[in-house]
């Protein structure tokens, strides 16, 4: 009550007055002494915050370890996928011009298991898996060359079997760190139709061998190659001019190959249609 008698001018000025009141020096009711302290607290509020954030945050990450993952809930299962990266190949024999980027893709993919490169990987025992001990940081890799893909090598026939109408395609698991399947992995394609279709797998069998299982890792297992198989797709005249759709699915293991949902977990369907 005492303070309305204060103030004679009228409800304008009071409006004005708490914006910035000449008498008592306050702006929007507060005196430059007090906005500072206010102003002050602030920074040292929030600064305080930033700090806590960045050491806990900091200390999380010592904790980490630049080799392996530190939640893995379960190793997860492998997706296949195929090469030429493409999942409807359409090849003109006569055509050359029409298939090279099949082969070129082919080639490009297959630099990294150039024999001469492999020949500085390990000669692994031939169905174990090659444990390496964790103290060791770089991994040692298990050497897969080229020419073990005989036919499909493209050291021989520089086409991968494109000009011949009989083509290669060559499958690879997905890397997953820590993937030790059980059993035998193999590939086994089958072409949807009636007949069926003959095929040849390289390496033979069309297996995986266990030695290059498991995998460590991009950082621990740099120079790691993921094992191969190809397919040579043995079409003669009358399959030309047919789409066919082929499946190719790991089997003979417990890598799974039956998913609803994803149909490229340990599976992959592609077409093909080879024309003269
Ligand atoms: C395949 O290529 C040849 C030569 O370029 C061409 O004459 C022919 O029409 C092509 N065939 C098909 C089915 O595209
Ligand atoms: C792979 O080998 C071929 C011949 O065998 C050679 O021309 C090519 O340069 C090699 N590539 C690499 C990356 O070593
Ligand atoms: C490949 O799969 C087909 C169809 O599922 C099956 O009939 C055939 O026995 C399998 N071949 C091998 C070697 O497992």
């Amino acid at each position: 009550m005492a303070n309305k008698e204060e103030k004679p001018e009228g409800k304008n000025s009071s409006w004005k007055d708490f914006i910035y009141n000449p008498r008592t020096r306050e702006f929007l009711g507060r005196t430059a002494s007090s906005w500072a302290l206010i102003f002050l607290f602030y920074v040292v509020f929030y600064g305080f915050l930033a700090g806590m954030f960045s050491l806990t945050m900091w200390v999380m990450l010592q904790t980490l370890d630049d080799y392996t993952p530190r939640y893995r809930d379960r190793v997860a299962n492998p997706g296949l996928t195929i090469r030429p990266r493409f999942l409807e190949i359409t090849v003109n024999r006569s055509s050359p011009q029409q298939y090279s980027e099949y082969v070129q893709s082919l080639e490009d993919f297959l630099q990294e298991y150039n024999d001469t490169v492999q020949e500085q990987n390990e000669l692994c025992h031939v169905g174990d898996y090659f444990l390496q001990n964790n103290g060791d940081e770089v991994k040692k890799v298990c050497s897969f060359k080229r020419s073990q893909l005989r036919q499909c090598s493209g050291l021989a026939d520089t086409t991968f079997g494109y000009a011949e109408g009989q083509p290669c395609v060559l499958l690879k698991m997905n890397r997953v760190i820590g993937l030790m399947p059980r059993g035998e992995p193999y590939i086994n394609c089958t072409a949807k139709r009636d007949t069926p279709l003959q095929m040849q797998y390289f390496p033979g069998e069309g297996q995986f061998d266990k030695m290059y299982f498991p995998y460590y890792g991009k950082k621990a297992h740099p120079n790691y190659v993921q094992p191969l198989v190809a397919v040579k797709l043995l079409l003669s005249e009358q399959d030309y001019n047919v789409a066919l759709m082929v499946e190719c699915k790991v089997e003979g293991s417990d890598l799974r190959n039956n998913d609803e949902r994803d149909k490229f977990m340990g599976r992959v369907a592609f077409r093909i249609l080879v024309t003269k």
